[in-house]
């Protein structure tokens, strides 16, 4: 195990915000004889809990960094986006490539391995498999190992759920196998037990379907194009330094032209390291994504930051200092679709406790389609 007390502990707090739809959704279900095209849908793993809470208490800077559509859920999952495939929904098959990619790094231990474009296979027969792309780099490059839309798990797989005409794989088994375990230096050997899996897929034959089927929606004033949005947060990787007090949040109803305003929950950062290093905690939020591809710029989000030392009954040693300064304010339009500082403590002045928050407000374009959105919010302490 790698030292605790590196310069660079890195916590990252992911939050799913989802507006709630005024939209009723109007999905015909067609029978779906032949396999379908798959148009959306989306893969739910989180590879091993176990090994993202290892590399999460290491040093990277982050320990755990997703790009190319790959997002963090609420539990510390991750969430791939489906991007082409079919399905057969009466025959209970499935042949899916999902996107994203997960990079987990660890410089303490010398590693890096990135995980991406998740692929799923389902055959009818109780059995499947997860390919993908996995890079390991190690030991300064002499350690690598490089595969290439390879099994590296199997599945035991059950009949989907349906509805709609789409499919839900939920909590398949997977197995790592000695080609996936191949990636991991020795670290993991075949047969090692994964997160279970669930995947979805939704057909192209039917343009309305809703995309995202997990995320009920918010009984709303149908056809007003009012809504509601709810922000979800929970802390995941390196805990120790960053904690939220968790919880959703909902955002004020809103039509189009308005704002949509709520309040983040609370994080607290404690800098118990001891070396008096600052900190910086920015956030950033992804494009709220909305049913048949309607959009909402994650640049319209904005925020009021606020940050207070938190009290103790403890007194300090004389001198110490212990401040916190708040972000500055960012508009709906020049929000956070760019990296905004939330708080941060200057070198000299970060030991102990602060908790920041901030009032959000979400400028809704006049131009936005009615239904529900769905975008990540991810706040990063360095
Ligand atoms: C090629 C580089 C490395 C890779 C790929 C690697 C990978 C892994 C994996 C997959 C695990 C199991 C995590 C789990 O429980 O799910 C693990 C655990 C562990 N590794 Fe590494 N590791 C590497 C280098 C190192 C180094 C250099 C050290 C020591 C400085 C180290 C120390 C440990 C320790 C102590 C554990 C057990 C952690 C625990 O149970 O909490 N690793 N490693």
């Amino acid at each position: 195990m790698g030292t605790p007390h590196g310069p660079h502990r890195v916590a990252l707090w992911a939050g799913a915000i989802a507006l709630g739809a005024a939209a009723a959704l109007t999905a015909t279900s067609p029978a779906l004889a032949a396999p379908a095209d798959v148009a959306g849908g989306s893969l739910d793993w989180g590879f091993k809990a176990s090994f993202r809470a290892y590399v999460s208490t290491g040093n990277g800077t982050p320990s755990i960094a997703l790009s190319d559509g790959a997002t963090r859920n609420t539990d510390g999952t991750f969430d791939f986006p489906a991007r082409s495939g079919t399905y057969d929904a009466a025959a209970g098959t499935a042949s899916v490539q999902y996107g994203g990619t997960v990079k987990f790094s660890y410089p303490a231990h010398m590693f890096e391995i990135t995980l991406a474009d998740p692929k799923i296979v389902v055959d009818g027969d109780g059995t499947g498999s997860i390919l993908a792309d996995v890079d390991l780099v190690a030991n300064g490059g002499s350690t690598q190992q490089h595969l290439d839309g390879a099994e590296i798990a199997t599945l035991a797989t059950a009949a989907p759920t349906v509805e709609n005409g789409n499919v839900t794989f939920t909590g398949l088994a997977a197995t790592l196998t000695a080609t996936g375990a191949s990636a991991f230096a020795g670290f993991f050997t075949a047969g090692t037990a994964l997160d279970p899996v669930t995947a979805s897929a939704s057909a192209s034959t039917s343009p309305t379907e809703p995309t995202e089927p997990t995320e009920p929606t918010e009984p709303t004033d149908p056809g007003t194009g009012s809504s509601a949005q709810k922000i979800k947060a929970a802390v995941s990787g390196g805990a120790l330094t960053l904690t939220s007090t968790g919880g959703d949040v909902a955002l004020s109803a809103a039509t189009p032209g308005q704002n949509a305003t709520g309040n983040l929950n609370a994080v607290t950062v404690s800098d118990l390291r001891g070396t008096n290093a600052g900190w910086d905690l920015v956030g950033e939020v992804t494009d709220f994504t909305g049913t048949g591809g309607a959009n909402i710029p994650a640049t319209n989000l904005g925020w009021t930051p606020n940050a207070a030392v938190k009290a103790s009954a403890l007194k300090a040693a004389n001198g110490v200092k212990n401040a916190v300064v708040p972000g500055s304010p960012v508009a709906p339009g020049a929000g956070l679709g760019a990296s905004r500082t939330l708080c941060k403590a200057q070198p000299g002045s970060s030991l102990g406790s602060s908790t920041c928050g901030a009032a959000l407000d979400l400028g809704i374009p006049e131009s936005s389609a009615a239904g529900e959105y769905s975008a990540v919010l991810t706040l990063t302490l360095a």
